[in-house]
């Protein structure tokens, strides 16, 4: 009850009220399902920020499905598109809302280096549309993490690791420039989920990981009380930086979200999520898939229901 009072504590005051996020399944919370053990970095941005949280993500997302498709679901472009149509920004006003824009894990899954470019203009082209469309100008952007160091690609032959990061990094690099060469009345925080990847990798027990090559979900669950509808074992989801062969585990998702959070963007003044609570949401695991030939549709996958309400796992 303690560390429940402690997760209500207030927050700064901001001029910010909204987080509007666009991208795939390290931040989708429900459209497809949440591809964690826990809450993703969205949910604690927003908490941390203390905003309303509108998220139009889809795990399986590319930015857009005419350069390349990964599974069935509306690209990062059409998610944009039905906002726009929809009107769904007209009553969210831009100076009070910040969005954001994470996408390219499954661009990167593909790794086709003739589309590169196409993918990381294709951001910038919704941050215009959103500009366009509502006067939106502040712009929370997200670089890809080093996917080739994901479980996922550590089981796959060395040259699809290494396309991947080749591919990985060639998308940061033209990201950075496409986003940073659009007029200057939009206000970007380019956060660098890379380095951050990296600095975790390097130093993970620093972190409170003590396993960054395998993942959580591989652990078989026997403990009914402790994991009774979720795939992962019985060992703390935070042990682990990886949740399954290409998400990060909620404790990574804080880290994401408090890096992001102590940067004080756009002059927020958050506070760092501390707990590690439990979210009542769907939760499930993809397998890894490194190749067109043997694309998969979500929808085929089972998922796993978790409802469980705000319950409190550890205090950190
Ligand atoms: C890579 O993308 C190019 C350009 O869209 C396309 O022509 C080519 O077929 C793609 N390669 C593979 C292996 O899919
Ligand atoms: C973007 O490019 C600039 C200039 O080259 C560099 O200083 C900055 O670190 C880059 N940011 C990211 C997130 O890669
Ligand atoms: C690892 O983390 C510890 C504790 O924060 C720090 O003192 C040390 O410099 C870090 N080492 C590297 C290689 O980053
Ligand atoms: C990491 O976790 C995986 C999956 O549980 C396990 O197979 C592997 O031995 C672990 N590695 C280390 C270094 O603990
Ligand atoms: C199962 O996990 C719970 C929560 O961590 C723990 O209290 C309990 O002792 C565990 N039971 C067994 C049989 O290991
Ligand atoms: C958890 O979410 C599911 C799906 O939205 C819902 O049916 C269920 O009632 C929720 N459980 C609780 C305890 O709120």
């Amino acid at each position: 009850m303690l560390l429940l009072g402690l997760l209500a504590l207030a927050h700064t005051a901001s001029a910010i009220k909204n987080l509007v996020v666009f991208g795939d399944s390290y931040s989708d919370i429900g459209n497809v399902g949440i591809f964690t053990d826990n809450a993703n970095w969205v949910q604690d941005l927003a908490y941390g920020w203390n905003v309303g949280l509108y998220d139009y993500a889809y795990g399986g997302a590319t930015c857009d499905n005419s350069i390349e498709q990964y599974v069935q679901v509306p690209s990062m472009s059409e998610q944009v598109s039905n906002y726009v149509e929809h009107g769904q920004g007209k009553n969210m006003n831009p100076s009070e809302s910040v969005y954001a824009l994470f996408v390219g894990i499954n661009d990167a899954n593909i790794f086709n280096a003739s589309r590169t470019q196409a993918v990381a203009d294709c951001v910038s082209q919704q941050m215009q549309s959103l500009q366009q469309a509502y006067g939106a100008h502040t712009f929370l952007v997200l670089n890809l993490p080093p996917m080739q160091d994901s479980p996922g690609a550590l089981a796959a032959t060395p040259d699809i690791k290494q396309a991947k990061a080749n591919w990985v990094v060639t998308y940061n690099q033209m990201l950075n420039q496409s986003v940073n060469s659009l007029d200057n009345s939009i206000e970007l925080f380019l956060f660098n989920t890379w380095d951050l990847f990296n600095t975790v990798l390097a130093n993970a027990s620093a972190y409170g990981f003590t396993n960054t090559t395998g993942y959580w979900s591989q652990n078989p669950c026997t403990n009914s009380t402790y994991c009774p509808e979720n795939p992962g074992g019985i060992m703390g989801a935070n042990d682990y930086m990886w949740f399954d062969g290409t998400h990060v585990t909620s404790g990574m998702h804080k880290l994401i979200a408090n890096n992001i959070i102590e940067a004080q963007p756009f002059g927020i003044q958050g506070k760092t999520v501390q707990n590690q609570y439990i979210v009542n949401r769907t939760a499930h695991a993809i397998p890894e898939i490194n190749s067109q030939s043997t694309r998969i549709s979500i929808h085929a996958i089972t998922p796993v229901l978790m409802s469980v309400l705000v319950v409190i796992a550890t205090a950190l």
